[in-house]
């Protein structure tokens, strides 16, 4: 049986359209789920909308249409990126599925019968925009950390017993050192919790739009709770098989924005619920437009479906995954856009792929050519490409997709200086047996980059592989035998046109 790779994205709240940002922790998931599946892992991948609370009420009362009208016309728009960005998610959650209410109601219920849930009066401040409780020691100016508005509220509410789940959180942390990445993050929230937790107001009562409390119908439970639970019910809790098999590998891909809900909230409902916390929660850092915070009233979000439609799916891809490390934030510019694409993916990748590929055309009649005897320097390159998997594959494993694209591209620039050593233009004149051996290895490195860029930019690799006619079962890091000479090749067409920096 193969291992089990389930890995997760936020569910995006249903306020506003996609942006960049979202399709940034929804690419880098997918990248995740494709690399493993290529390793032979059986993979669940999921992502979805969250669809209830304060937040989404009220925007639904400003644009003067039902909450569900609203949430079913904005979670399309979030639907659609999967086949916009080439996502390859095998389930979109939505909280407003009554299996998933169902799920929250099981996990709510759970907590209230082991004794974690009490109820009380909840007076304190609320920020809409995060939807979370802030402490007034919290504010700065009046304000949540985050900049958002925060206004006070009184209202009947249950509790969470979080106080007393301080102590078996630190003892988690202690005994799963690598449950938070990166590090730093991980530091901050030990500290957080260091600090002492306060119980937690888990229902509201002042509004309807959430999913209703267990025998209680004058509350609805606080978003978060029920937004927490979709890594559970889209594993069909509480019944199915699929949470015992899966749910110990959960890989939460999370915004740092969002990591105390995730690294402090959701383990200790699943530990007061009797279930195990989720293997790895990955904080990633956000994206600033040209320096500037991304916001509706600065117009300078970016839109996914138009930025792809000028530019194609894997150069959004590509870039989103090199230019900022994970972990840390990245600053999208149309600049430094240009400037990686046109010399990652112009310059040193397509122009390896066009050179090798447009010569073999020319010069070994579309065919595989046969190798004679491989030098020091084919060995070289060819170790360089098999070894380069065993990179890949740990840095996978830490969720480090751009030290993974950093390892191909410094193949495909060995490959390069390896063209312009061997120089097949001469060796055509001199020694074509040499010069089909070069071919043939240069074909092999490439097909193996082919592999390796799938995740990535999965449009291009299969364009690349269909040239070096790679059969779709040896499209896989397990099975992928070399190149068999004499295999027919279709004419080459260069795999990414130079943009002009004007633009
Ligand atoms: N609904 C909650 C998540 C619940 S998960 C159980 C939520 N939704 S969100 O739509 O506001 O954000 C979803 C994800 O998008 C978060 O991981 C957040 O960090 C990410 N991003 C939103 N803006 C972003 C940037 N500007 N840059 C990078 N990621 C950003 O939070």
């Amino acid at each position: 049986m193969s291992a089990i790779y389930y890995i997760t994205t936020p569910i995006y709240y249903v306020n506003d359209k996609p942006h960049i940002g979202h399709a940034y922790t929804s690419i880098a998931a997918d990248v995740l789920a494709r690399f493993k599946r290529m390793d032979g892992y059986e993979v669940l991948f999921t992502t979805g909308t969250d669809e209830h609370g304060q937040k989404i009420a009220k925007a639904a009362w400003e644009k003067n249409i039902s909450p569900q009208a609203f949430c079913d016309e904005v979670s399309k728009s979030f639907q659609d990126l999967t086949p916009l960005l080439n996502l390859s998610n095998d389930i979109f959650i939505r909280t407003t599925q009554n299996h998933h209410q169902k799920a929250a109601q099981y996990l709510w219920q759970e907590l209230q019968d082991k004794g974690h849930i009490y109820k009380g009066c909840y007076k304190g401040w609320y920020a809409v925009r995060d939807e979370a409780y802030y402490g007034a020691d919290e504010l700065i100016d009046g304000k949540a950390p985050t900049g958002a508005d925060v206004e006070w509220i009184e209202e009947d509410s249950y509790f969470f017993n979080l106080s007393q789940w301080q102590q078996p959180l630190l003892d988690f942390y202690k005994q799963h050192p690598d449950f938070i990445k990166p590090q730093g993050r991980f530091n901050e929230v030990i500290k957080f919790v260091e600090g002492g937790l306060h119980d937690l107001s888990i229902s509201r009562s002042t509004f309807k739009w959430g999913v209703p409390v267990p025998h209680d119908s004058d509350h609805v439970m606080y978003v978060w709770i029920d937004a927490l639970v979709n890594y559970l019910s889209v594993l069909g809790y509480p019944h199915k098989d699929t949470v015992k098999t899966h749910w110990p590998h959960a890989i939460h891909m999370v915004g740092k924005d969002i990591l105390r809900f995730h690294g402090v909230y959701w383990p200790a409902f699943l530990m007061a619920a009797g279930l195990t916390p989720p293997q790895r929660i990955m904080a990633h850092g956000w994206w600033t437009i040209n320096g500037q915070k991304m916001s509706k009233s600065l117009k300078n979000t970016i839109d996914p479906v138009s930025f792809v439609k000028t530019h194609g799916v894997d150069a959004l891809r590509y870039y989103l995954m090199r230019e900022a490390p994970m972990g840390h934030d990245g600053n999208f510019s149309h600049e430094t856009f240009i400037q990686r694409y046109n010399a990652d993916l112009a310059n040193d990748l397509g122009n390896l792929s066009q050179r090798v590929l447009s010569f073999v055309h020319k010069n070994a009649c579309s065919h595989v050519p046969t190798p004679d005897v491989l030098t020091k320097e084919d060995h070289n390159l060819l170790h360089e490409a098999k070894k380069c998997l065993t990179l890949l594959r740990r840095y996978a494993d830490q969720q480090a997709h751009s030290r993974m694209l950093e390892a191909i591209w410094r193949l495909i620039s060995l490959s390069n200086k390896y063209v312009d050593e061997m120089a097949p233009w001469h060796l055509k004149k001199t020694d074509t047996q040499r010069m089909e051996t070069v071919l043939y290895v240069l074909l092999d490195v490439l097909r193996m980059i082919g592999l390796y860029i799938l995740p990535f930019m999965p449009q291009t690799a299969t364009t690349l592989l269909n040239f070096l006619s790679v059969k779709e079962d040896e499209r896989t890091f397990l099975k992928h035998p070399p190149l068999k000479p004499h295999t027919p090749l279709p004419a080459p067409v260069g795999l990414f046109p130079r943009i002009q920096s004007s633009l």
